[in-house]
């Protein structure tokens, strides 16, 4: 297990040892979230890696990853716990089979840990190896008010009460991570108990960091195009701009398909690892990816 990092600079190297390129003011924050062990809200774009900082903080510091999926209709006992009725009707079951089950030493038995399915928010406040998880609670924008509401209260505690067994609480907090997509607004209650961070597209120098983490067999050449190009068609008028991954996707498919450089035959043929919409697919039929194409390559010559 690795220690907490001492300063940003740490923050960053610690990242980059998990292919992941973190600009100061994120390493910033995620410094002080780990030092002050307050919540981090990261909010943006799709496909601009807030998930992924997660999985790359957990696995630089040596930490188990807990991730609770958010979705519409959440409830608590998805994201707390749950009791195994399945097991628990067996037990009554064969309790009945072996005649005069006790009803109290039965219900005694029926609500203890062999019992309980512990969900995500429940598992993380439980001790783990290495020390304290880390707790991605992912896209939280798509849950809704109360469940919102129920999770300031998670977050304030950090403990957990089940009725049956008592509180439970975190021998020590966990480092939490929320993220959110705003497709809708996340409430001011629980973005103040957070440090916030929009995570913006990157720009020229950082996208060509982090193809070469990820795609580091692409030639400079071809990354300098690819990231020109994906910048550049950026600023074009789509329903859903491409994000970092989609960057990543295309390099790999350009290498998969042996390309030295972008062509607009070859940009026609692989845009759908660029864009996933027909409308801005169609967008970029006939002349318009060689008119971006010529714009990314002035671009890149005018350095
Ligand atoms: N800064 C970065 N450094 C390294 N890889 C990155 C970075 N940002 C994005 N990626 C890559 O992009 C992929 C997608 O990132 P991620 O899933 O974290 O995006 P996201 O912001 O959570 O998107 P969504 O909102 O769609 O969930 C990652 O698997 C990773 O490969
Ligand atoms: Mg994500």
């Amino acid at each position: 297990m690795s220690h907490e990092p001492g300063s940003i600079d740490a923050v960053q190297e610690l990242l980059a040892g998990e292919a992941y390129v973190c600009g100061r003011p994120l390493a910033t924050l995620v410094f002080l979230a780990l030092r002050l062990g307050r919540p981090l809200f990261l909010e943006g774009e799709a496909g601009t890696g807030k998930t992924e900082i997660a999985k790359a903080l957990a696995a630089a510091l040596g930490r188990k990853l807990i991730r609770l999926q958010c979705y519409e209709g959440l409830d608590a006992a998805s994201a707390v716990y749950e009791w195994n009725f399945a097991e628990q009707m067996i037990a009554i079951r064969t309790a009945e089979a072996a005649g005069g089950a006790d009803r109290t030493a039965l219900k005694a038995e029926l609500f203890t840990e062999e019992y309980l399915i512990a969900r995500p928010l429940l598992q993380a406040m439980r001790p783990q190896p290495g020390g304290a998880p880390v707790l991605l609670i992912d896209e939280i924008d798509r849950t809704d008010a109360p469940f919102e509401a129920f999770l300031l209260e998670a977050l304030s505690d950090f403990a957990v009460t089940i009725p049956e067994l008592g509180t439970i609480a975190a021998p020590e907090r966990p480092i939490v991570i929320l993220t959110s997509n705003r497709t809708r607004e996340v409430h001011d209650a629980l973005k103040r108990r957070c440090l916030y961070h929009w995570v913006e597209y990157p720009d020229f120098e950082r996208e060509m960091e982090v193809l070469a983490a990820r795609v580091p067999e692409a030639s400079d050449r071809l990354s300098r195009e690819v990231v020109a190009f994906v910048q550049r068609l950026r600023t074009e008028d789509l329903f859903k701009r491409p994000g970092v991954a989609e960057t990543i996707d295309w390099a790999k498919c350009l290498l998969a398909l042996d390309m030295m450089e972008l062509s607009p035959q070859v940009i026609a043929d692989t845009l759908g690892a660029l864009l996933k919409y027909q409308d801005d697919i169609a967008a970029l039929q006939g002349s318009e990816a060689a008119r971006i194409l010529d714009e990314a390559r002035g671009a890149l010559a005018a350095g």
